[in-house]
């Protein structure tokens, strides 16, 4: 139970794991080559110009490389980076006393920034706009307005959930990217770097069995890593193997494909209690007792990837892929027409 959770969640074991494996340049920065194709023009261009760059929105799901992309830009403009996230930034106040400290060509990166509540969120448009903000001193008829003059930064927004940002907040970015799920190749190559850095050797099969079972999400993949080495260690292998990889995943209760316990049961609820779907968010979560959020943000962007689940205006949907792949049955005659 407790390792599965440490996928998962932000433990500090794996803030330890995610700062030592962090790429620091766009060369150790595997993929998304889009991004860093249009990043490096902006940076570049910037560069020439002396300006700070625009402000970047960068979202997709967990674990896919959002904050150490914000590093790597911050130190390509040689500029530090200020860290805060949506859910910390109660007050406007809280964001002022951030901003008012910023100095010229710095970097803020609000994680999770679909947290921020809307007196904030407002608060940081004439700041994103003419780098203004807007204090008001005092309360009724004497309130007055003081504006403060910031010095110019570029903001960095990461979320995993774009749909819950507004028009206007959206509009005020510079640039906006998506990062996709990767590779089977290129988590191969993420991790074949990691085990360098953890100086631990590994099998190139044992580096395709992990590669598969990541969820395509560099975080996942480097943990499960982790976790195959300890068991490599722990029978004094001095080789992480395809085997032990395998027994690894096993004793995680993780499957070739990285379905875990939560995955299988959206599934097979899916296919057992609404005959396939469709089937509306809240009745899974009622029914396997997880939160809404967490199936939406966590479990099936992967599902959907893979192709498994499909969304559809009346609700989710078990694909025959997914149904196959756990031996569920359900009759497909009687399943909503829409897949
Ligand atoms: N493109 C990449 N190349 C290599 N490693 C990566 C890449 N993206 C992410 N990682 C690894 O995965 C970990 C999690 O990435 P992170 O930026 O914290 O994800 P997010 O902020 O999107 O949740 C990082 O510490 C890093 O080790
Ligand atoms: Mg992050």
């Amino acid at each position: 139970m407790e390792d599965k959770k440490l996928i998962k969640t932000n433990s500090e074991d794996e803030g330890f794991l995610d700062l030592a494996l962090r790429p620091t340049t766009f060369e150790e920065y595997v993929g998304q080559e889009k991004a860093k194709k249009n990043l490096a023009v902006l940076i570049g261009a910037a560069k020439k110009r002396k300006e700070p760059l625009e402000h970047i929105l960068i979202h997709g799901p967990s674990g896919l490389g959002k904050t150490t992309l914000a590093y790597i830009i911050s130190r390509q403009m040689n500029s530090s980076l200020r860290i805060t996230s949506g859910a910390a930034l109660e007050k406007a106040g809280d964001l002022g006393s951030i901003l008012t400290g910023l100095n010229e060509g710095d970097f803020l990166f609000i994680d999770e920034v679909h947290r921020l509540n809307k007196l904030v969120e407002e608060t940081l448009y004439p700041a994103m706009e003419n780098y203004n903000l807007d204090i008001i001193i005092g309360k009724g008829n004497s309130a007055k307005t003081l504006q403060i003059q910031l010095p110019k930064f570029t903001l960095i927004a990461a979320t995993t959930r774009i749909s819950l940002l507004s028009n206007p907040f959206r509009s005020r970015f510079g640039v906006n990217f998506k990062l996709d799920f990767y590779q089977q190749k290129e988590i191969e190559k993420i991790i074949s770097r990691s085990a360098s850095l953890l100086n631990v050797k590994t099998e190139p099969e044992a580096l395709s069995v992990i590669a598969a079972a990541s969820r395509f999400t560099p975080r996942i993949a480097n943990k499960l890593l982790k976790r195959s080495r300890d068991f490599a260690q722990h029978h004094n292998k001095e080789i992480i193997t395809a085997d032990s990889a395998r027994q690894a995943l096993e004793m995680l209760e993780i499957d070739h494909l990285g379905l875990e316990g939560t995955d299988k049961r959206i599934l097979t609820t899916i296919a057992n209690n609404f005959n396939g779907g469709p089937v509306g968010l809240k009745t899974i979560a009622a029914a396997i007792a997880e939160e809404e959020a967490t199936i939406e943000d966590v479990y099936e962007p992967y599902l959907m990837q893979i192709g498994f689940l499909a969304r559809t205006t009346r609700g989710r949907v078990i694909t025959e892929e997914g149904a196959k792949h756990l031996g569920l049955k359900f009759s497909k005659s009687a399943q909503g027409s829409l897949i």
